[in-house]
């Protein structure tokens, strides 16, 4: 399993649910527990066990050892102090937290620190230059500025590999 929480993070229909459904198909084919919080319940995400409550999310994460974790629409909670053990003590349980969100004003600080992935699609220069600024990567908002369509900024806190723009081939 890839080690660090990961942001996934861009603007309406820049492409971060399809991306966070690839990544969620690659667990379960590795056998890897998939834990989803899903607002719609229409929509069907390959994993273990999905959930439109927030709070049976949190429950059950808790209950769990080395899954993944994605909480869709993140914004929508993240906020609320009692996720933020989603952000820091569920990696000494073995989990990764993938945290999924449209606005910069909905990203709560705790996620920009405890993520140490970035997938950033298409963000407004500001969002692009606190994540660049938060990373400590200068890159990161150079490449946001001339995202292709569906393209996304792949980052790391180590800088190793340096950023690089990638894209989902469907
Ligand atoms: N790599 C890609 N190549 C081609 N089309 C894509 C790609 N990624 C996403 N799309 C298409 O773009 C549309 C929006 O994608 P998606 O729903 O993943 O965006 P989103 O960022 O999650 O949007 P929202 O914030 O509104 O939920 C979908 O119709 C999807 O099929
Ligand atoms: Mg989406």
């Amino acid at each position: 399993m890839r080690k660090g929480h990961l942001g996934i993070i861009g603007m309406t229909e820049s492409g971060k649910s399809t991306l966070a459904h690839s990544i969620a198909s690659g667990y379960m084919e590795e056998g890897i527990g998939t834990i989803v919080l899903e607002p719609r319940a229409s929509i069907k995400w390959p994993c273990s066990l999905q959930t439109d409550d927030p709070l049976e999310f949190l429950d059950i994460a808790k209950r769990s050892r080395s899954c993944a974790l994605f909480a869709e629409e993140s914004g929508r909670f993240g906020r609320d102090p009692a996720f933020s053990w989603l952000f820091t003590e569920s990696r000494q349980e073995g989990h990764v937290f993938h945290y999924i969100s449209q606005y910069h004003a909905q990203v709560p600080p705790i996620a920009r620190t405890n993520c140490l992935r970035l997938a950033l699609f298409l963000v407004g220069q500001r969002s692009a230059k606190e994540w660049a600024e938060d990373f400590g990567q200068p890159e990161i908002a150079t490449l946001n500025a001339r995202m292709p369509p569906f393209g996304f900024v792949s980052a790391n806190r180590r800088n190793d590999p340096p950023p690089k723009v990638k894209k989902l081939k469907l």
